[in-house]
């Protein structure tokens, strides 16, 4: 099949295209029917199959030759531990854990949120929720307590599941203490908290709702699967929109099943015993979809790697891991890329490694830039593909079809739309733009198997934020264009969303934070650009008049306040006071202005602005600070 073959027949024959890639799977009830409408123009997949989505990934294999093949490899350069877990063993592990959150009264449709760092625990625990149909939702280890209590209100969980610690690089994160703060400050109550203990730090467990995840599993009969529909939730995970609140993207369990497994070969060529090292957190949709559910469900082994690009110890991890495990697809963010650039431009630590199984890297979360695109090319030899996705689509919406032909990588481009995905370049009437011209990434409904069905207990807000600004399609809030050979070139947001170092922040989320200062009048949060992580968050504040406090100290306050309320993660380092913002005439502030100025663009003023001078005082704080 060539690809602009099996991408028409994706869109003009979808039912049948999707039920063909279904039938890779093993469901208990095979879908007869590929999907049905619904009233707002999306696709529920596979109405009428059942499946349970830890047997598709787990049971099947050890039933069908894989038991003894190793599955998950976990290695982690911080605490210098390594273990392989077989078919065999995670699939006894899940079903295990499974029994102690059964005996917990955890059921089909309840949710469970997790908060753990990269062990394996995090995935058995992914796992264990699937194979009862309950309904995880995994919060960032980077978040802080208000991140984590906000989440737990949304998604009302029945329990929650964590680890004793995270470890950074040399630094002992105690979870614990932030769970228990989180709990403290929701106002739904989960009734359990199953903590992981870790040797590197032991937390302290409230009798009688803290439970001991290792002394606990020891008692109780391993769980069945349950059977759920196609269309039942597998999950829902958070991600930042452009208010303060963060969207429970809610995803289908047939759906993203079989598009999942389809992207195995389609997207990364990875046939089943392969090995494919995702360097992500499973805290992200990148570790949901390519460390937990999609290599499992190919039948191929995936790493878990708790270390850094570069410090664990230093910029030779990735590709030490590489060679040990003979990893065949590495996927992570481009800034982990200019991390190790940055350390070792040479590649001086990567001549150390034998790269020989290495046949892809893949990069995403971000825009690929050009240099760090031949960089990676030049010192690896390797084929280095960028390829586009959000958490809302759940895997690529842009790729190279390599699964059934490699077309030419053109730096700037995700290359093609992935088959299932009709994407339009719009303009802000609706209509299509000319090839080459820019406009709003538009995918034309439905959407194909895998991707978001509805924001979590907010069909309002999933119909608000995706399917009304272009009617009949989902708006993907990048902006971008496509060439004259179809190659889309995805160029950034076109809302209020940043993104550091592949992890997507809302600028709206930071304001509400600084606003909480009481020497804060006024604020704005834009992106601009970093070297290494693409973008940084910066503040901009007008204090109250009268207010005495230094830049310096105001700084420090609002740094450390982002980091309590959001996180570390966050990476707001710099503040800057300003005597006034752009605004219109009705007072809202000119963030697109403000970002203009700060990438130093050609700034386009609108005429409803109320007092264009603050421009050219604006511009040389900005130009000075940012450096162009
Ligand atoms: N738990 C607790 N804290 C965390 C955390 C976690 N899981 N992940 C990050 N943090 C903290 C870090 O310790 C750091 O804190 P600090 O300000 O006290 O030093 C802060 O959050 C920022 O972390 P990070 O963005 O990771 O920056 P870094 O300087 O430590 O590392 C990179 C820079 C480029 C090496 C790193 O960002 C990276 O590997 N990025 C890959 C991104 C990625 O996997 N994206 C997912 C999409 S594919
Ligand atoms: P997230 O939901 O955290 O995965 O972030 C999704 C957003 O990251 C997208 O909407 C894009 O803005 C950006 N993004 C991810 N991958 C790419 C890529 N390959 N090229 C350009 N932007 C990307």
């Amino acid at each position: 099949m060539s690809y602009p073959r099996e991408y028409e027949s994706s869109l003009q024959k979808a039912a049948a295209f999707w039920l063909k890639q279904a039938r890779d799977l093993h469901w208990f009830r095979e879908p007869q029917v590929g999907y049905e409408l619904k009233t707002n123009g999306t696709a529920a997949w596979y109405p009428d199959g059942q499946l349970n989505l830890a047997f598709m990934a787990l049971d099947y294999h050890v039933d069908n030759g894989r038991g003894e093949q190793a599955a998950l490899i976990y290695d982690s350069p911080v605490t210098q531990s390594k273990q392989v877990f077989t078919y065999r063993e995670l699939r006894d592990q899940v079903a295990q854990f499974a029994g102690l959150l059964k005996k917990q009264h955890v059921k089909k449709g309840d949710r469970v949120v997790i908060y753990m760092p990269m062990i394996p625990q995090a995935a058995i625990a992914m796992l264990a929720c699937a194979r009862l149909g309950a309904v995880h939702s995994v919060v960032f280890g980077g978040f802080a307590p208000h991140e984590l209590a906000v989440r737990i209100d949304d998604a009302q969980p029945k329990l929650l599941i964590t680890a004793s610690c995270g470890i950074e690089v040399d630094k002992v994160l105690p979870y614990k203490p932030l769970v228990d703060a989180a709990i403290d400050k929701a106002t739904h109550q989960p009734q359990q908290v199953i903590v992981w203990q870790r040797e590197q730090c032991s937390a302290t467990l409230q009798q009688p709702r803290d439970i001991d995840w290792a002394e606990a599993v020891r008692a109780v009969t391993p769980a069945e699967c349950t059977v759920v529909q196609a269309t039942d939730p597998l999950y829902i995970l958070y991600t930042s929109g452009t208010t303060g609140k963060p969207k429970g993207v809610v995803r289908d369990t047939g759906g993203y099943a079989v598009a999942l497994n389809y992207s195995m070969n389609l997207v990364y060529g990875v046939q089943p015993s392969d090995v494919l090292f995702t360097a992500s957190d499973v805290g992200w949709v990148v570790g949901h979809s390519y460390i937990v559910y999609g290599p499992l469900l190919s039948g191929a082994t995936s790493v878990l790697y708790e270390g850094k690009p570069v410090r664990t110890p230093d910029a030779g991890a990735f590709w030490r891991v590489c060679a040990d495990y003979q990893v065949n697809v590495l996927f992570s963010a481009p800034t982990a890329f200019r991390a190790i650039k940055k350390e070792d431009p040479q590649g001086h630590k990567l001549a150390q490694y034998d790269l020989s199984s290495l046949k892809r890297i893949y990069m995403a979360g971000e825009r690929l830039d050009p240099p760090t695109l031949e960089w990676t090319q030049a010192i690896t030899g390797k084929p280095v593909y960028d390829h586009w996705w959000q958490t809302e689509s759940g895997w690529p919406i842009c790729a190279n079809p390599v699964g059934v032909a490699t077309y030419p990588i053109k730096p700037g481009s995700a290359t093609l739309p992935v088959p299932g995905y009709d994407i339009r370049i719009l303009a802000p009437d609706g209509s299509e733009v000319a090839d080459n011209e820019q406009g709003a990434v538009a995918i034309k409904l439905p959407l194909p198997p895998g991707c978001l069905t509805t924001i979590w207990g907010n069909e309002e807000r999933f119909v608000a934020g995706y399917l009304t600004e272009f009617p009949g399609y989902y708006s993907t809030g990048d902006g971008g264009y496509k060439d004259d050979d179809g190659y889309v070139f995805i160029m950034g947001r076109t809302d209020d969303v940043i993104n550091v170092a592949g992890h997507r922040l809302s600028t709206g989320e930071m304001e509400a934070v600084l606003a909480m200062d009481s020497a804060v009048a006024e604020c704005a949060v834009i992106g601009i650009q970093d070297e290494l992580k693409g973008q940084v968050p910066l503040g901009l504040v007008i204090v109250k008049d009268g207010e005495q406090v230094s830049a310096q100290a105001l700084q420090e306050r609002l740094v450390q306040l982002v980091r309590s309320e959001i996180g570390a993660v966050a990476c707001l380092k710099q503040v800057l006071m300003v005597p006034r913002l752009p605004k219109t005439r009705s007072g809202k502030i000119l963030r697109r202005v403000l970002r203009q100025l700060a990438d130093g663009t050609e700034v386009v003023v609108p005429s409803t602005i109320d007092d264009p001078s603050c421009i050219d005082e604006l511009r040389e704080r900005l130009s000075h600070l940012v450096g162009h």
